[in-house]
């Protein structure tokens, strides 16, 4: 790791709305006293009923309970939208580019306000109901936020499937959360290709069966319409009046429900509420991103993910901030494109994937130089560790040595930014996320739970509340308890390692679970398993991680094939296209290794220590295998091993 520092510069300081000793100030008081803290903060958002309780929270193992500004009331949706509208009804809310370079639209926080309010009716008018989940399967076009802001306008909650999830992923996500209703496009269009999203609904609905599909014409592609089940939003919103009073909801009401991987079992419904929530990604998105007036602000993220909930629609929208969209891809038409949109829009803070800057770094640094960017102050990172190289790179070519990095570390759970330099505070480390946010009081402990103290190594937990926390698992606070409260007694536990340096610097090494990080998102090693095992073919399944240049995590199978199966070729490009259909393209193998017979302990346990190191070709430091049922079988797992240097 690199210790290089990169202090605050001049010009970042000086227009900076935190420098280091307000950072220490007010981090202080937020740890000190959580409640006069957030009190004070929670008014950045417009209540209804304003209220009096700010925290009441608690990590007991046997009573997880987890509420913020409980006795007031607001609507996400006024504050994200109404507010702004006679302080910057002509302002761009959002800023919308389309896959094809030549395709984008602007739309006002006036315009916003009247497309919410139509989609929350078109929504009343399919009989959805305050409480109702509503599944959200759309690709990045305005009508995916105007679709979020009306559910929160009637008090519904929204799950958002990322358009790149199956059928099969799809039906799995409706029938958890009971949603009678689906809305989605007719196909949507990444990098010149399109994506049959109407089609997989259909599919998906033959397993999970809903009573109504809301379809936006998106391509004009040919699709199937249900009677009686389907509709088209541009014939539903001509008919329904353009104004919708918001409902008013509790803070603690739900919000949003988004399915993400664990290291068992099948996707968590992890459920966010309202006010908490809209205070924390509100407060991060402009002290993290030092957001002032007239920014034009990119985060490229889809809003399938988290990181599209809170930093492209609700933080940004809250701070009546210009938000731009992207449909497309970065390296459509050209590895340029992401510098040909700031360019165009005249972005001023940018906010990636460590993933995208390294395949836009692998295309060449003249992609790049091109093209102006000078509208550029800030620049952003989130979903895995980055490497210092991509870190370097982004920071001299992309960012010409005057943008600071902000390298974010958080998670689905956290609903905001939890680790972070602020741009006018922190100096930088490349490949540390640096020092907590306000409020947010993590520490690293040993295998059984012993706080570390100074600079150290091992698991990252947070010992208190903040905000934004999720709440609960969507229907099983059992799981929710046994996720995050149960290993380390008393704290949240994150499921990543981290190490700590003597400045008190984070340094997020990476899970330390069955779950592996591919290109910024997150996949459960057991899904992929229990994918390649409905195959007629296989008969068992391990899958690992392994260290992959742009993937940041590579998928490695070890498939052992049902008795007189030939391992062939053909047979891993079918399983990997299995896998593909069952989940969807990101959790396609990257490496399969036909194996005869997995390491295993004599009670029958997989020794997953062992396959991972085959998998990352370090297999010299194996370990203990005495304790194998069969040592024979790693001998041969080495001699076929797919990932040789
Ligand atoms: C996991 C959460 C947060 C939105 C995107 C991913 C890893 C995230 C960083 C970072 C090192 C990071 C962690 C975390 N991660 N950001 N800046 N540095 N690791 O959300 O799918 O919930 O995944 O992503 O391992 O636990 P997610």
């Amino acid at each position: 790791m690199s210790e290089a520092v990169f202090p605050v510069p001049a010009d970042v300081a000086a227009r900076a709305l935190v420098d280091d000793a307000k950072y220490q100030e007010m981090y202080n008081r937020s740890v000190t006293d959580p409640a006069g803290f957030w009190g004070e903060h929670g008014k950045r958002i417009d209540w209804i009923k304003p209220f009096t309780k700010v925290k009441n929270t608690s990590y007991d193992y046997h009573n997880v309970a987890i509420k913020w500004f409980e006795d007031g009331t607001l609507n996400v949706s006024a504050n994200c939208v109404d507010r702004h509208v006679a302080t910057r009804g002509d302002q761009a809310a959002i800023i919308w580019e389309g896959d094809d370079p030549s395709e984008h639209k602007v739309i006002t926080y006036r315009e916003l306000h009247v497309e919410v309010c139509k989609f929350a009716n078109v929504l009343k008018e399919q009989g959805v109901k305050k409480g109702d989940r509503v599944t959200i399967y759309l690709p990045m076009i305005p009508e995916a936020a105007y679709a979020m802001l009306a559910c929160a306008r009637i008090g519904a909650v929204h799950s958002i499937v990322f358009a790149g999830f199956s059928p099969d992923s799809l039906a799995q996500r409706i029938e958890d959360c009971g949603s009678k209703i689906v809305l989605t496009a007719d196909e949507g269009l990444r990098g010149g290709r399109k994506v049959p999203l109407k089609a997989n609904v259909d599919r998906a609905c033959e397993k999970a069966p809903v009573d109504s599909v809301v379809v936006v014409k998106r391509t004009g592609g040919d699709v199937k319409m249900v009677d009686g089940r389907d509709v088209w939003y541009h014939e539903a919103t001509a008919k329904v009046p353009a104004t919708c009073e918001p409902e008013e909801m509790n803070a603690e009401d739900p919000l949003f429900i988004l399915y993400t991987s664990g290291s068992t079992g099948k996707p968590k419904g992890v459920l966010h509420t309202s006010g908490g929530y809209l205070v924390y990604a509100s407060m991060t998105h402009q002290y993290v991103f030092d957001y002032q007036d007239g920014d034009i602000y990119w985060c490229t993220a889809d809003v399938g993910w988290v990181t599209g909930h809170s930093y492209i629609v609700y933080g940004p929208l809250a701070n009546g901030a210009t938000t731009l969209m992207f449909e497309g891809v970065p390296t459509y038409p050209s590895a340029s494109r992401c510098w040909d949109v700031v360019d165009k829009h005249k972005v001023n803070i940018f906010y990636t994937a460590p993933t995208a800057i390294r395949a836009l770094m692998g295309a060449g640094t003249d992609f790049v130089t091109r093209t102006d960017r000078s509208s550029l102050r800030l620049l952003g990172s989130v979903g895995e560790p980055i490497n210092p190289e991509a870190w370097t790179w982004y920071y001299n070519v992309v960012g010409e040595k005057r943008c600071p990095i902000v390298d974010t570390w958080w998670q689905t759970e956290t609903g905001g930014i939890l680790i972070t330099p602020l741009p006018g505070a922190t100096a930088l480390k490349p490949g540390s996320a640096t020092r907590p946010f306000f409020g947010v009081q993590p520490a690293i402990v040993d295998a059984e739970g012993n706080i570390l103290d100074g600079a150290t190594e091992g698991n990252l937990v947070i010992t208190d509340s903040w905000p934004g926390q999720m709440r609960t698992v969507y229907g099983d606070h059992e799981r929710f308890v046994q996720t995050y409260f149960a290993t380390y007694k008393g704290y949240y536990f994150t499921g990543d390692g981290c190490r700590r340096d003597a400045d008190g610097y984070y340094w997020i090494t990476g899970r330390v679970d069955d779950v592996i990080n591919v290109s910024g998102h997150r996949m459960g090693t057991a899904e992929v398993e229990s994918a390649l095992v409905s195959h007629p073919k296989v008969s068992e399944a391990a899958v690992v991680g392994y260290p992959h240049d742009l993937k940041g995590q590579g998928i490695y199978a070890y498939v052992t094939l049902m008795e007189g199966e030939e391992p062939t070729d053909a047979l891993k490009k079918e399983l990997v296209q299995h896998v593909r259909a069952e989940i969807g393209p990101i959790a396609s193998p990257d490496l399969i290794q036909f194996a005869p017979g997995l390491p295993k302990t004599r009670s029958g346990k997989i020794m997953r220590r062992i396959l991972r190191k085959i998998a990352e070709d370090s297999f010299d430091s194996l370990g203990d295998t005495s304790t194998l049922a069969d040592p024979g079988v790693v001998d041969d797992l080495i001699d076929n091993r797919q990932n040789r240097a």
